[in-house]
C-alpha cells in the first residue's frame, strides 16, 4: 500500500475529521484500512464551547449508560447537590484522561497499550436529577417529558435516568473499558439504570471516507443531517435564547431504543421498502431522482397521478418543508441484543437526536411518524429518555459546573 498519512495520538486538536488520510494511495485506494488506523490511534482533544461527542463524526462503537442517583446522594436536596457535584468533577476529569489515551488515576489499567481510537464521552442530566438537587425551577423547558405516543411499547427498565453518558470509540474495547472506569467512579453516587450497546458501520467497510452509513434495514441513515459547522446545524442543535443561561452551548438528546420487525421488513420487495422510506436504498437519492444528496422533490407525481414520493414515505413526514423549517441531528446506533423468547432478533436502531428544542423537533416529528408513517408496522420503541447536555466544562471545571456552583 502506498503513502499514509497517518497522524499520531495527540496530533490532531479539535476533532478527528476524514480530512485526516485524503492522501492515502494504493491497489485498495484511498480509505479502508489506513483510514481506520488512522482514526485508532487519534485522540480527540476537545476544545470549544460544546461537549465531544455530538458534532464530530460518531466513531463505530457506542456505550451508553443511564444512571440513578443511589444511597447518600439522593437523601437531601442539599446531599444530592454535592454528590453531583463531586461525581461531576471526577467523571470530568477522568473522561478527559481517557480521551487522550492516559490511564486513569484508578489503578484499573484497563486500556494499557491501546490507543485513544477518537473517544469521547458526553454527559447529559434528565430532568429528575435536577429535582432531586432541589433545583426545579432550573429544569429547562425543553426538558418537558416526552409524552406517550399510542404505539409505544416501553420497557420501564428501558427509561430515563438521573444521568447519562454517551461513550463512543472506533474500538470496542476502549469504548467499554471506558465505561467500566466511569462505572467505579460512581458507585458511591450513582448506580446504572440501563445500559446501551450499539454500532455503526466502520471505516473499514466503507469505500467513501465521510459516506453516509447503513443501518440494519440496509438503508442509508443520515443523509439529510445538517452538516457539522454550518449556521443551519448551529440552528438545530445548540440550546437557544429561551434555554436557561446554563445551558447555553449545551443540547438536548432524545434517546429511542426501536427496535426493527426485521423478519416482516425483508418480506417486503426492495421497490415496496423504498416506498417506505421515499428513497433509494442502491444510493439513497430521493424517489423523485438525483443522487444521494439532491432535495426531494415532493412535487413529483407519477404518470397515475400518485406522489412519487408517498403521502406516508418516512422522508416526506419528517422533512423539515413539513415540519416548520425545524431539524435535528440524527446520531444513533444499531443495535443487536441477541433473540427474544421467540428466536426474532431484538435488534433496531438505538436513535439518538441532538436539537435545540426536543418539543418542536422530535416531539413535533414523532407524533406524526407514529400516527401516520409507513415506517410504523416495522418498527417498535421499546425505550425512551430525554437529556440536558450541557455545554463544555469551563477550565479546570466540570460538566454542569454553571448549573451546580
Ligand atoms: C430520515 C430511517 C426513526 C426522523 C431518515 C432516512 C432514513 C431513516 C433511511 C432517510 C435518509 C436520511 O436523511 O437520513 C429511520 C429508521 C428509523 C427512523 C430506520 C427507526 C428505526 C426516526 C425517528 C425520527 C426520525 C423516530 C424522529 C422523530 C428523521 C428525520 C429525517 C429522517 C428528521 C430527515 C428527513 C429529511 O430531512 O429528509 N430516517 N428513521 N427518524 N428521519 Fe428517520
Amino acid at each position: 500500500l502506498g503513502r499514509v498519512g497517518l497522524v499520531g495520538a495527540g496530533g490532531i486538536a479539535g476533532g478527528v475529521t476524514g480530512a485526516l488520510v485524503e492522501h492515502a494511495t494504493g491497489p485498495d485506494g484511498p480509505g479502508s484500512l489506513e483510514r481506520q488506523r488512522a482514526r485508532a490511534v487519534a485522540a480527540v482533544r476537545p476544545a470549544g464551547p460544546h461537549q465531544p461527542g455530538i458534532a464530530g463524526p460518531p466513531a463505530a462503537h457506542l456505550v451508553f449508560t443511564a444512571y440513578d442517583l443511589t444511597g447518600d446522594a439522593a437523601v437531601t436536596p442539599a446531599q444530592t447537590r454535592t454528590a453531583l457535584r463531586d461525581l461531576l468533577t471526577a467523571w470530568t476529569r477522568t473522561a478527559a484522561t481517557v480521551m487522550a489515551g492516559e490511564q486513569p488515576a484508578d489503578g484499573g489499567q484497563r486500556t494499557l497499550g491501546l490507543a485513544p481510537s477518537a473517544l469521547t464521552v458526553t454527559f447529559g442530566l434528565g430532568a429528575s436529577a435536577l429535582t432531586r438537587a432541589g433545583l426545579t425551577n432550573r429544569i429547562p423547558p425543553q426538558l418537558a417529558p416526552i409524552p406517550a405516543f399510542p404505539h409505544d411499547q416501553l420497557d420501564p427498565a428501558r427509561r430515563d435516568g438521573d444521568l447519562a453518558v454517551q461513550i463512543c470509540a472506533e474500538d470496542p474495547m476502549v469504548a467499554a473499558s471506558a465505561a467500566r472506569t466511569l462505572d467505579v467512579l460512581a458507585r458511591r453516587y450513582a448506580s446504572p439504570r440501563w445500559r446501551q450497546h450499539g454500532f455503526r458501520q466502520s471505516a473499514a467497510a466503507s469505500a467513501e471516507p465521510t459516506g453516509t452509513p447503513r443501518n440494519l434495514m440496509g438503508q442509508f441513515d443520515g443523509t439529510n443531517n445538517p452538516a457539522a459547522d454550518t449556521a443551519v446545524f448551529d440552528l438545530a442543535v445548540w440550546a437557544d435564547t429561551t434555554a436557561p443561561a446554563w445551558m447555553t452551548g449545551g443540547s438536548y438528546l432524545v434517546a429511542r431504543r426501536i427496535r426493527m420487525l426485521l423478519d416482516r421488513w425483508d418480506l417486503l420487495t426492495v421497490d415496496a421498502q423504498e416506498k417506505v422510506i421515499g428513497r433509494r436504498k442502491s444510493d439513497g437519492a430521493p424517489l423523485s431522482g438525483g443522487g444521494e444528496h439532491t432535495d426531494p422533490d415532493f412535487l413529483a407525481r407519477t404518470a397515475d397521478d400518485s406522489p412519487v414520493i408517498p403521502a406516508n414515505s418516512h422522508v416526506r413526514l419528517s422533512h423539515p418543508q413539513f415540519n416548520n423549517g425545524v431539524r435535528m441531528l440524527r446520531r444513533g446506533y444499531s443495535y443487536q441484543d441477541g433473540l427474544d423468547a421467540d428466536g426474532d432478533p431484538d435488534a433496531g436502531l438505538f436513535f439518538l437526536a441532538y436539537q435545540a428544542d426536543p418539543r418542536t423537533a422530535f416531539t413535533a416529528v414523532q407524533r406524526k411518524l407514529d400516527r401516520l408513517d409507513a415506517l410504523s408496522a416495522f418498527v417498535r420503541h421499546t425505550g425512551s429518555a430525554l437529556f440536558a447536555v450541557p455545554p463544555a466544562a469551563p477550565a479546570g471545571g466540570h460538566v454542569g459546573q454553571q448549573l451546580l456552583e
